[in-house]
């Protein structure tokens, strides 16, 4: 495998520039990525206290390198900090941080010896969380999957960004699903991507079959960006495929919250029989029952360059090689 290591590998010990974006809890996936030489990241804002030391327990089984866990500040269970302290006590040694100000646990953060990474949506902001002390950005374009913080393109975004901290290190995120992605965002002065999208079709990413046989068959202008899934987690723009709850949304002239086409409906259940209704801010997960394909399919426009189930290894390989080649 060709290395590509840049000076952010190395500030976090990884070979590889590639990062997987917090896309699920399962430590298969992350220890995979981490095993392949880049560096896994643990989706840890859903889960309970006990849960999270379980999953670093089973990364660190699986894996010695580096990896990270990822936490929405902005959402209730992690707003009091206590799980941050948790993954810290645990030993994670890369904490993300997403949506609102990293302020409140830079200091947290740097006191168990642990990275700051934070997501922004803008030069301004990377220059602002630079300046409280986080040590990498990581520029998250409008073409991301899943919960979309800024408004601007990877392309212009990231060179953006890097002329606005050019001491620190800046990672790229939205769009970046092959090997060419990943070669233009090295040129255009990032240390790393960050990717979520193309690795919903890794092997070891555990969701709903048919969540992963829409993701297949997807091309890059069946996503859409809106604020339509909004329980759980309201006013956040979130890019999902298109699925008939889009529709009918769409159809009906995007109607708020309370008025919108079936609200309130059940459309599936999750493996322990809990309901999931179709506004939901859930995505279909392994074992969900009913209406699946109802509910929010996160991915971003990359999805239309991702149509192959494949083991981490073999995609981190073939991403790294067409760099190379690029
Ligand atoms: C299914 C899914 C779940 C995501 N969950 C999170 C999350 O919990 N925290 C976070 O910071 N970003 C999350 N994201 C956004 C990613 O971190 C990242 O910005 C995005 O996937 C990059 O764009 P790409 O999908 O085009 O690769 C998620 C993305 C997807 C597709």
């Amino acid at each position: 495998m060709p290395r590509l290591t840049t000076p952010l590998c190395r500030l976090l010990g990884v070979t590889q520039p590639i990062i997987q974006a917090p896309i699920s809890s399962s430590p298969e996936l992350v220890a995979a990525v981490s095993n392949a030489g880049g560096l896994g990241v643990i989706q840890a804002t859903w889960l309970e206290t006990e849960e999270l030391i379980e999953v670093i327990a089973g990364v660190k089984r699986r894996t010695d390198r580096p990896f990270g866990a990822n936490f929405v500040l902005s959402l209730t269970k992690v707003n009091g900090h206590a799980l941050i302290d948790t993954a810290l006590a645990a030993g994670v040694p890369v904490i993300s941080t997403f949506w609102t100000d990293p302020a409140p646990v830079i200091e947290r953060i740097h006191g168990a010896g642990a990275l700051a990474l934070h997501t922004v949506g803008s030069a301004e902001e990377a220059r602002r969380v630079v300046d409280m002390g986080v040590d990498a950005v990581v520029a998250q374009g409008v073409e991301a999957g899943g919960h979309v913080w800024g408004q601007v393109g990877t392309l212009v975004l990231t060179p953006a960004c890097v002329d606005a901290v050019p001491e620190s290190h800046v990672i790229a995120a939205g769009g970046i699903a092959d090997g060419r992605g990943l070669a233009a965002v090295l040129a255009l002065g990032a240390g790393a991507a960050w990717i979520g999208t193309r690795f919903l079709l890794a092997e070891e990413h555990e969701s709903h079959p048919a969540y992963r046989e829409a993701v297949m068959a997807a091309r890059e202008t069946d996503t859409v960006l809106s604020t339509v899934f909004d329980e759980g987690w309201p006013d956040a723009p979130h890019r999902c495929l298109r699925n008939d709850t889009l529709e009918a949304w769409l159809a009906a002239g995007r109607p708020a919250s309370g008025q919108r086409p079936n609200e309130g409906e059940t459309v599936a259940y999750f493996a322990t029989g809990e309901a999931v209704s179709r506004y939901s801010m859930f995505e279909p997960a392994a074992g969900m029952t009913g209406q699946v394909t109802s509910i929010a399919m996160y991915a971003g426009q990359g999805v239309g360059l991702t149509n192959q189930i494949q083991p981490v290894a073999d995609i981190m390989a073939e991403m790294l090689a067409d760099a190379a080649a690029v």
